[in-house]
C-alpha cells in the first residue's frame, strides 16, 4: 500500500519537509494547530485545528487511512507530541519525529538556563529592565507577576486582547529571522535581557547571535519532556524512513 502521511507542522523545518514531500509526490496531509491568523501556505493539502485529544487523533488516523505520522511540531509543543505518540501506539501507525538539536551556549554567550516559564518569572525578580520576550502569546500573562519591566513582545499576530503588562511594546513579526534584523530590533528597543525557549533549529537562532554580539544575557528555557519516539534530523531521512 502506498504511504499516506500526516505531517504535524508549525515550524520552519515542517515547511521545508512539506516542500520535499510535494516535490517527490508523496501523498500527505499537513496539519496546523490554528494558532496564527494566516498560516504559511503549504504545497500539500492542509487541515487546521486540534484533533480532539488522543481519541480524536485516533479517529482521524483511522478515517483517513493514515499509514505514517511525522511529528515536526516545535519541541515545546509537548502535548501534541504525546498525543501523537499515544494515538499511533493505539492504531499501530508508524511515527517519527523530525527533530533539531537543542542550541548550545558558545563562547561569548551569557545564558541563564531555567526549567520553565515560572523559572523565567523568578529569574526576572529585581530592578526594572527592558526585556525581549520571544515566546509566543500563550506565555505572556505569566509576566504580570514582574510588572516593573518594560516587555517587548515579539508575536506573530497583533494580540486581540491588550496584554495586562503595565509597560510593553508589541512587535508583530514572523520568522525565520536574521541576525542583522534581530540586532537592530534589540538596539532600537534598548533591550537588556532576552528571554527565549531552547527551540533549536534555524528559524529562530538569529536572536542568540544578536544577543552574543551585543553582550546581552539570555534567560533560556529548557525543553519539556518528550515521548520516546524515533527521530530523524532531515527531510531526506524522513523519505528513507518512509521507504523502509
Ligand atoms: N510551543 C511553542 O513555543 C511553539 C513555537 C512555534 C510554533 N509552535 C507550533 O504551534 C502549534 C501549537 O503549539 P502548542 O505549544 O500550543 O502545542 P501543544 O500545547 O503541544 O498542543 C495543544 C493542542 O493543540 C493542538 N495542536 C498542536 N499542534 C497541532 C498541529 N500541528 N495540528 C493540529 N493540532 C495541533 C492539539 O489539540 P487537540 O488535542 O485538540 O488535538 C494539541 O493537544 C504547534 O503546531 C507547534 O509546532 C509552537
Amino acid at each position: 500500500m502506498a504511504p499516506k502521511l500526516l505531517l504535524l507542522g508549525g515550524t520552519t523545518e515542517a515547511s521545508l519537509l512539506a516542500r520535499t514531500l510535494a516535490a517527490r509526490g508523496v501523498e500527505a496531509v499537513f496539519s496546523y494547530a490554528g494558532r496564527v491568523s494566516s498560516p504559511k501556505a503549504q504545497p500539500l493539502p492542509t487541515r487546521v485545528g486540534g484533533f480532539g485529544g488522543v481519541t480524536g487523533l485516533v479517529q482521524y488516523l483511522q478515517e483517513h487511512n493514515i499509514t505514517h505520522v511525522v511529528d515536526a511540531t516545535h519541541p515545546f509543543a509537548a502535548q501534541m507530541s504525546w498525543n501523537a505518540y499515544e494515538a499511533c501506539q493505539q492504531v499501530g501507525t508508524d511515527l517519527v519525529a523530525l527533530t533539531r538539536p537543542a542550541w548550545q551556549a558558545q563562547a561569548g554567550d551569557h545564558w541563564r538556563p531555567v526549567a520553565d516559564i515560572d523559572g523565567v518569572v523568578d529569574a526576572l525578580a529585581g530592578e526594572a529592565k527592558r526585556v525581549l520576550l520571544a515566546l509566543g502569546k500563550l506565555n505572556v500573562p505569566a509576566f504580570a507577576a514582574q510588572p516593573q519591566h518594560h516587555y517587548v513582545l515579539r508575536l506573530v499576530d497583533q494580540p486581540e486582547v491588550t496584554p495586562e503588562l503595565p509597560h510593553h511594546t508589541v512587535v508583530v513579526a514572523r520568522g525565520p529571522f536574521d541576525v542583522a534584523g534581530d540586532r537592530a530590533l534589540m538596539q532600537k528597543h534598548g533591550i537588556e535581557v532576552v528571554v527565549c525557549k531552547n527551540a533549536g533549529g534555524i528559524g529562530a537562532e538569529a536572536k542568540l547571535t544578536a544577543a552574543r554580539d551585543l553582550g546581552l544575557p539570555v534567560i533560556m528555557i529548557d525543553r519539556p519532556a518528550l515521548p520516546p519516539r524515533g527521530d530523524v534530523a532531515t527531510a531526506e531521512a524522513v523519505l528513507d524512513w518512509l521507504a523502509g
